[in-house]
């Protein structure tokens, strides 16, 4: 067993890491606080290569392992989890989906766009009525021969506004439940395309989160990705590997915060020592590290699975499920060893705590994880 990293996931990790000191850090509290994030700074990350990080060279991508793209995951989350939410969709839902299961057409006219940051993806799945349960989708596609007509609604898509090419789920024939859905890629300048409000949230408050209509929105056949029938499949296998982001998402939250209170705790001195020399401070600084260390592991243990061409979909859910509880338990503790401080803005850890919650949220909920898990450990 080798839990070394190589010199290439050092070199990804410390370019993540220094992009989003340098880049991310300052304006991130104005950010969170006008609910925005500018153009310019998608175009960058675009740029540095962490929109397209495991996609084929011969679009445009990095053709980067698993490993590297959470390594990077982490130390975007660190400072700003609503530039790693845009980061994850496009890398791993979009990109990733379009790569694998795209014609060669597709990839051409659109993954080439997207893995340089010339464009934006999101993926749209969940709906006002179909949030975790997936097969439920009211959106349709009609076939009319060389199209389909798209008709519905879909609700807090991720880069909602932002994006310029969605990958849409819907419903072509509702008899055959989820073999009758179907993935399709729209683009936002066709007639019938609706960007709704933006939603308010409590945390990643720089991503912007929309619902989308779709009337009568005329989407050309060769906009279908895989065979007919194949998109709950296609949603599925693509959420399977998005959850291993998330997680990455989640450990970088948790470590971010973490490291915040670590710091503080050395610095800030309360009865005549540094707070870290009391044991109530230390014994909670023990917790967090040891907490962070095992959902390293676990995300760590999914993306080499990836890596490797094994199954992920069991150790990709166990490493959401821990890593998201891991944000939420780690950032809470981080606000109380702020003590007051904590609970103000310029201090970060409030934010990371309002943060942390999505990840038990988004790609499916911690329940729907525990759904996937003991499927598939009591199939045996
Ligand atoms: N890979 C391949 N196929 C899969 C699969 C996987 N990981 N999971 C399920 N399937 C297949 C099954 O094999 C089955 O196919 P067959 O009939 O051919 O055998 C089919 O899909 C249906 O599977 P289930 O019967 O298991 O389906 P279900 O209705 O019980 O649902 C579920 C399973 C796990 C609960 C699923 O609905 C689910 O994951 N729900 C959560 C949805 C979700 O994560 N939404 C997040 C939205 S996207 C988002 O948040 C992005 C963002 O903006 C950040």
């Amino acid at each position: 067993m080798d839990f070394k990293l190589t010199e290439e996931h050092i070199m990804i990790r410390d370019a993540a890491r220094d992009f989003a000191k340098a880049e991310l850090l300052p304006g991130v509290i104005e950010r969170d606080e006008k609910q925005e994030f500018p153009k310019e700074l998608i175009k960058k990350m675009g740029e540095l290569g962490f929109l397209g990080m495991m996609a084929s060279p011969e679009y445009g991508g990095g053709g980067m392992d698993t490993i590297s793209y959470i390594l990077a995951m982490e130390e975007l989350s660190k400072i700003d989890a609503s530039a790693s939410v845009m980061v994850s969709v496009n890398n791993s839902l979009v990109c990733w989906g379009l790569d694998t299961f795209g014609t060669e057409e597709q990839k051409k006219k659109y993954l080439s766009k997207l893995t340089t940051g010339e464009k934006l993806g999101a993926f749209c799945l969940s709906e006002p009525e179909a949030g975790s349960d997936a097969t439920s989708q009211r959106t349709t596609a009609i076939d009319k021969g060389d199209h389909y007509i798209l008709n519905g609604t879909k609700n807090w898509i991720t880069n909602g506004s932002s994006a310029d090419y969605y990958l849409v789920i819907a419903q072509t024939d509702k008899e055959k439940k989820h073999k009758g859905i179907n993935a399709f890629i729209v683009e936002k300048e066709w007639d019938g395309f609706e960007i709704g409000p933006k939603e308010q949230k409590l945390g990643i408050r720089g991503s912007d989160t929309h619902s989308l209509n779709f009337n009568d929105v005329k989407v050309p056949k060769e906009n279908r990705i895989g065979e007919d029938g194949f998109g709950f499949k296609f949603a599925m296998k693509t959420l399977s590997g998005g959850r291993i982001g998330i997680a990455a998402q989640a450990l970088g939250i948790a470590s971010g915060a973490y490291e915040l209170a670590k710091d503080y705790s050395k610095q800030r001195k309360a009865f005549g020592t540094e707070i870290c020399n009391h044991q109530a401070i230390a014994f909670k600084l023990a917790d967090m590290h040891t907490q962070i260390e095992a959902a390293r592991h676990m995300v760590m243990k999914a993306a080499w699975d990836k890596d490797q061409g094994l199954n992920y979909d069991l150790s990709g859910a166990m490493a959401k499920l821990h890593a998201s509880q891991t944000a939420m338990d780690v950032t809470v503790e981080a606000v109380q060893v702020h003590g007051g401080n904590g609970y103000v803005k310029e201090y970060h850890v409030e934010r990371l705590m309002r943060d942390a919650k999505i990840t038990q949220i988004y790609e499916g909920t911690s329940e729907i994880q525990k759904i996937v898990i003991s499927r598939s450990i009591l199939k045996d």
